[in-house]
């Protein structure tokens, strides 16, 4: 077996460096967050924009849904990865942070993201009352509803198509014992969730604080 690669900050900003080019939206978005302080951890890494990117385009997917947008990243470079005909549609409760995501995408010209500006429980249960399915469903919202939130994707989300989590790593915490905090065990019961459930093909992948990437059978 090859020697085992230890990701560090270094070889990450490599990686970034060597992938896809963000856009000059993309770069402004991330400095904005920066000057947000403590709250630029909110957003999902580079590198896992770019993959969520490669992902878009290697499935064919067309339509995207996204629950928790914060100031427009994710949103912004899955939507710049679908195709001209393609939508995505980005939930989030907070109306500051959706109104910054806005400006971006406008200042973007990009048209394919339309928002929806409350708690996301209510959108899912509109959006699946009105029997609206997506290829992509990205769930980075409040931990406490994650189960909710997949339990609703899962009818919510076409055969075949992909619903994809953040933060299932939990900055490594899942696997340290001396960790026992509320947020630390709702992300090992959601993971246990996700092992157990059989509707789905599921792989964790490493990247940023960890995506799970399930398949729908
Ligand atoms: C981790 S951030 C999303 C980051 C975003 N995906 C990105 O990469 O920039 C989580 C977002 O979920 C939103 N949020 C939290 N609780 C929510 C709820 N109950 N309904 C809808 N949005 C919620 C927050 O306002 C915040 O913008």
């Amino acid at each position: 077996m090859p020697k085992k690669l230890d990701l560090t900050e270094n070889l990450e900003k490599y990686i970034i460096d060597h992938s896809e080019a963000l856009t000059d939206v993309q770069k402004q978005i991330i400095q904005y967050n920066i000057s947000l302080g403590d709250q630029q951890r909110l957003q999902i890494s580079v590198s896992q924009a770019q993959f969520l990117q490669t992902l878009i385009k290697i499935s064919n997917i067309k339509k995207i849904l996204e629950v928790g947008s914060f100031t427009g990243f994710s949103a912004l470079s899955m939507a710049l990865a679908l195709p001209s005909d393609g939508l995505l549609i980005s939930l989030d409760k907070n109306s500051e942070f959706s109104m910054k995501a806005q400006y971006f995408y406008e200042k973007a010209n990009e048209k394919k993201i339309k928002q929806i500006i409350k708690p996301a429980i209510e959108s899912l249960k509109e959006l699946k009352d009105s029997s609206q399915k997506f290829d992509l469903i990205f769930i980075d919202a409040d931990k406490e509803n994650y189960l909710k939130y997949y339990e609703t994707c899962i009818d919510l989300v076409n055969k075949n198509g992909l619903i994809i989590i953040d933060n299932v790593l939990w900055h490594g915490e899942v696997i340290d014992n001396t960790k026992n905090d509320k947020f630390t065990n709702i992300i090992r019961e959601f993971n246990t969730h996700i092992k157990k459930d059989s509707r789905i093909i599921k792989n964790i992948i490493p990247i940023g604080d960890g995506l799970t990437i399930c398949i729908k059978r």
